[in-house]
């Protein structure tokens, strides 16, 4: 089932470029609130925040946890929220847990990873009214070892050709395409009548999305694809050295920080 926001969002197809940003806490959701069409509660957290070697440690209710905290800034953006590894393996299990993040976050949306292998779950999440993402291209929950784009050889985009299409039809309401070779990512954009959110996937899909904290410079990642807005680590650098001398030269706290 698609509410307003979501329709609204489909309509901007060919129209009007997509803005969307990953959130993890409500300091950050209401910040990018006002600037986004999308927030996305990503699995990325559990590498971005936690520290761990994959997003398939992320459980569900770390996802859940997060997109509560996230869903107390919004007040405009579409809310959607990643489903973790191994939480839809099966048609019973996906809408079961899907049902559990809807419920205790008030998403409008929840983003599953892959195409034909998992047609036949996405399909059946949205004859059960579940507004659903797709994501294809590189798919961090099952790739093993280093990430490396996607649409090198033709069999692999032709594969990845073929979930756009599966996707678009069981009616999901966008594609994030991952890390994808340009031309790749524009035969899709064209060939859909759906939005597609690139990430790493060139100019050619209808809206992008990062990790905040990558755009940020907060996080230590630097792939080609992100652009650095900003170095917010060497602000809160300077900013702690200044409490650390101001404690240890006891100039904190001053007259006007005490009771
Ligand atoms: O987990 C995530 O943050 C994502 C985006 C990078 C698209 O899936």
């Amino acid at each position: 089932m698609k509410n307003k926001k979501i329709r609204e969002i489909i309509k901007k197809k060919n129209k009007n470029p997509i803005v969307c940003l990953t959130a993890y806490s409500r300091t950050i959701s209401e910040i990018l609130d006002k600037y986004c069409d999308i927030i996305l509660v990503g699995d990325s957290l559990g590498m971005v925040l936690y520290g761990m070697e994959s997003t398939r440690e992320v459980t569900l209710d770390m996802i859940i946890n997060h997109a509560k905290s996230v869903k107390k800034g919004i007040s405009k953006s579409v809310l959607v929220v990643d489903m973790p590894y191994q939480t839809y393996r099966n048609k019973k299990e996906a809408y079961k847990n899907a049902k559990k993040i809807i419920k205790s976050t008030k998403c409008d949306a929840l983003k599953l990873e892959g195409g034909k292998k998992i047609i036949n779950i996405v399909k059946y999440l949205i004859k059960k009214k579940i507004t659903v993402m797709g994501h294809i291209g590189l798919l961090p929950q099952s790739e093993r070892g280093k990430f490396k784009f996607k649409g090198r050889s033709s069999f692999e985009r032709k594969r990845i050709i073929e979930d756009a299409r599966l996707l678009s039809n069981a009616g999901v309401f966008a594609i994030v395409i991952e890390c994808v070779e340009e031309s790749l990512a524009e035969i899709i954009s064209k060939s859909i009548p759906i939005p597609t959110i690139g990430i790493g996937a060139s100019k050619h899909c209808d809206g992008q999305i990062l990790v905040t904290d990558d755009l940020l410079g907060l996080s230590n990642f630097s792939p080609r694809f992100v652009r650095k807005y900003f170095n917010i680590r060497r602000m809160i650098n300077k900013s702690v050295l200044r409490f650390r001398h101001d404690v240890i030269n006891k100039n904190f706290p001053s007259k006007k920080h005490i009771y």
